[in-house]
């Protein structure tokens, strides 16, 4: 019988459980695989983790499971943080692109000891496709010169809408997304740092550098990247 997608992020997260040392201040993202790794960390008897985290929803899952939840203003180092993505390649350079968190998702990661992304296979590539938009959040005021600057670049950009603000959508910290397309991407650390060059940009999801290991699960098993 197959393995399904939910009994595969459980393992990977039961993987990740391993790792975890008792009493150690941890980031945790956002994500399915995230949500395993909470109860199982509830259910580890004799186990107590700080955490940190980007995701209000992961927050709150934490305070309904019981877990120790820290302001992250008041936390200088993460032990380990884990998270999920929605590409990673050999390099450990990864793609965020769905919660419109990764500013604080990239804060936590550089705050670690180790970055550790868990994802199932399908989300593994030998380098980033990005068939999907990388993400910027930028301060409102920068809207129409990031564009202009990111069209420079050879990006399509599209501001993320919603009912919540004048028809956009606000992050948590009060910023906007810019959802930016690329055709072909040549070099994706140059693409990285020409980005972050932008005044006005607090962040992209686009992840270099920042990961230290992946754990890729599967249906035949659970493989370890390390940088
Ligand atoms: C969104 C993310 C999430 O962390 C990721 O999509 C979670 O994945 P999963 O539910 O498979 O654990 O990076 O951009």
């Amino acid at each position: 019988m197959e393995t399904s997608a939910f009994d595969i992020k459980k393992e990977c997260a039961k993987e990740a459980l391993a790792v975890i040392p008792n009493h150690s201040i941890i980031g945790l993202g956002g994500g399915s695989t995230i949500s395993h790794l909470i109860h199982f960390i509830k259910e580890k008897d004799n186990f107590e983790v700080q955490v940190v985290t980007p995701s209000m929803q992961t927050k709150l899952l934490c305070l309904e499971n019981g877990l120790d939840v820290l302001h992250t203003e008041c936390v200088d180092h993460v032990d380990l943080a884990f998270d999920g993505c929605d590409q990673v390649d050999a390099q450990l350079c990864a793609l965020k692109s769905g919660g419109g968190i990764h500013s604080l998702e990239k804060l936590i990661g550089s705050m670690a000891d180790e970055y550790i992304l868990l994802v199932d296979e399908s989300k593994y590539v030998p380098a980033l496709t990005f068939d999907q938009p990388v993400v910027l959040e930028l301060l409102t005021e920068a809207m129409a010169y990031v564009r202009s600057r990111v069209e420079q670049l050879g990006g399509r950009p599209v501001m993320r809408r919603s009912a919540a603000k004048d028809g956009f959508t606000v992050t948590d910290n009060g910023h906007l997304l810019m959802d930016v397309s690329f055709d072909q991407v040549h070099d994706i650390r140059q693409l990285e740092t020409n980005l972050q060059a932008i005044r006005g940009v607090l962040d992209t999801s686009l992840f270099v550098d920042v990961a230290t290991k992946a754990l890729i699960a599967g249906s035949s098993g659970m493989k370890w990247l390390n940088k």
